[in-house]
């Protein structure tokens, strides 16, 4: 194996999901916009390039905060709403990925995995740089109000996820199953 590979290979498995970040420490905008710029070279069917990359300012993380407490409320109560609140407003960065709707399912399907190419890209050069992200999906990213918030119109994308971005406080560790339980050599 070339030092390369030995490298892209530690990059991958030594990425994790950080669900904690320095509140006080924000990436550079240009890091992640060049970030970004890199991760569309995603291979995706037909080049339609089906992806769209939304960083969230100041007012709009607010508002979507403002949103998932309201949500928030009438599932789970006020005092786990408020902690959540808090919490989100802590967040450092916000990055909402998209993928472009079609009628055709076979296409919708590629263009969803493109998207997802292109969101893992993003992860790994940004944690090559020391930026942690998690990729989260939930009732709040499914709403109505937060393509409104975000202003991505419903009937022409789709939200493959809302990406955080920051410096990590914590590194969590996690698992993968051996590769004898998810690899078949056939004949
Ligand atoms: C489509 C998608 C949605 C995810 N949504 C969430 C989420 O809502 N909350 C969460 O904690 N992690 C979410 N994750 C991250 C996974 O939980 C995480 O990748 C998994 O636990 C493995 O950890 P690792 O990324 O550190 O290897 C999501 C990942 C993907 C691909």
């Amino acid at each position: 194996m070339s030092n390369q590979t030995m490298d892209i290979a530690e990059l991958i498995s030594s990425r994790r999901t950080i669900h904690v970040f320095e509140p006080d420490k924000i990436p550079d905008k240009r890091i992640i916009k060049e970030a970004i710029a890199t991760a569309c070279w995603a291979p995706n069917h037909h080049l339609t390039e089906p992806w769209h990359f939304f960083m969230l300012g100041k007012e709009t993380v607010a508002d979507v905060c403002q949103l998932n407490k309201e949500m928030l409320i009438e599932t789970k109560g006020i005092e786990k709403a408020e902690h959540k609140y808090k919490r989100w407003m802590e967040i450092p960065g916000w990055i909402v990925v998209t993928c472009q709707k079609s009628d055709d399912e076979v296409r919708y399907q590629e263009d969803y995995a493109a998207c997802c190419c292109a969101i893992q890209n993003l992860m790994l050069i940004l944690w090559q740089q020391g930026i942690g992200t998690k990729w989260s999906t939930g009732p709040v990213t499914f709403d109505e109000r937060f393509y409104e918030l975000v202003w991505i119109n419903q009937e022409l994308e789709n939200i493959v996820g809302l990406i955080w971005y920051g410096y990590p406080a914590d590194i969590p560790q996690t698992v993968r199953k051996p590769l004898q339980q998810v690899f078949t050599e056939l004949p």
